[in-house]
């Protein structure tokens, strides 16, 4: 059955408990669009606060470490957002690649743990306005994602329900610009093969696809009515309730 269409906000270094209140709300109307699923990945420090308050979205996380505990600090682990209230983490974040240095093989060490602390992951993958310029887009997408892909070989079933890969060129996030909709078309129809050819038809075919990148409530609607993009990742429009469920709305 195809799922409801997935919009997520990535509220990136962005909030304190004043922005509690943008959280209810969001939640307020999520209640009443409930063909939409809606979710928000705040700070670490606010994820059991909009826990508490959440009736409707799910609360998840940006990052986690890729072990269990110990000696790494300023690190947080994947059950500790579980214990926080958190269901979902967003890996492969390309701020997280760029500034932190990610490695894939690191990426597919933090998503294979998220999946074992219970966490639904949202993995994301894109490249620069670089390769696109060079026609490398495709391939250098499809190269990432597929080394950073957990191997689901405990619990194949769950696959569907428990990852979601996040289309997002890097060149587009935070810049008003967004690729153009035969380019989003193309890379989430390649997605989805590599998505086929890893986890079977049945399977492959079910994994929602996001976009993400300047989604805003002005161009929602046209993004997500593009085949395969099975809902979005926004950051900076997800700060306001306003804008945030204008994009849901456009949704569903
Ligand atoms: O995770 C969200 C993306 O990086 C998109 O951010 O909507 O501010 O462009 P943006």
């Amino acid at each position: 059955m195809p799922q409801r269409p997935y919009i997520v906000g990535n509220w990136k270094m962005h909030g304190t408990r004043a922005m509690l209140s943008e959280a209810r709300a969001i939640d307020r109307a999520a209640q009443r669009h409930m063909k939409v699923e809606v979710a928000i990945a705040p700070p670490y420090t606010l994820i059991h606060p909009v826990h508490r308050e959440a009736e409707q979205i799910a609360v998840g996380a940006q990052d986690c470490h890729h072990e269990e505990g110990g000696a790494h600090t300023g690190d947080i682990s994947a059950a500790m957002i579980a214990d926080a209230g958190g269901k979902f983490v967003i890996l492969g974040h390309s701020e997280r690649r760029q500034n932190h240095s990610e490695t894939n093989a690191q990426v597919k060490a933090k998503a294979d743990a998220a999946l074992a602390a219970g966490l639904r992951v949202i993995l994301c993958c894109g490249e620069s306005e670089e390769t696109r310029d060079a026609g490398r887009a495709v391939s250098f997408v499809k190269k990432q994602l597929k080394a950073s892909l957990p191997d689901f070989s405990d619990a194949p079933e769950s696959v569907v329900e428990r990852l979601t890969v996040a289309y997002e060129p890097v060149w587009a996030i935070g810049t008003g610009k967004t690729a153009n909709i035969e380019d989003i078309a193309e890379m989430h129809a390649e997605i989805r093969k590599l998505l086929v050819s890893v986890y079977g038809e049945e399977n492959g075919a079910e994994i929602r696809i996001l976009y993400g990148g300047s989604v805003k409530p002005e161009n929602a609607s046209e993004i997500l009515s593009t085949p395969e993009v099975g809902g979005a990742l926004v950051g900076g429009a997800s700060l306001t309730a306003d804008s945030f469920m204008g994009i849901a709305l456009a949704a569903g």
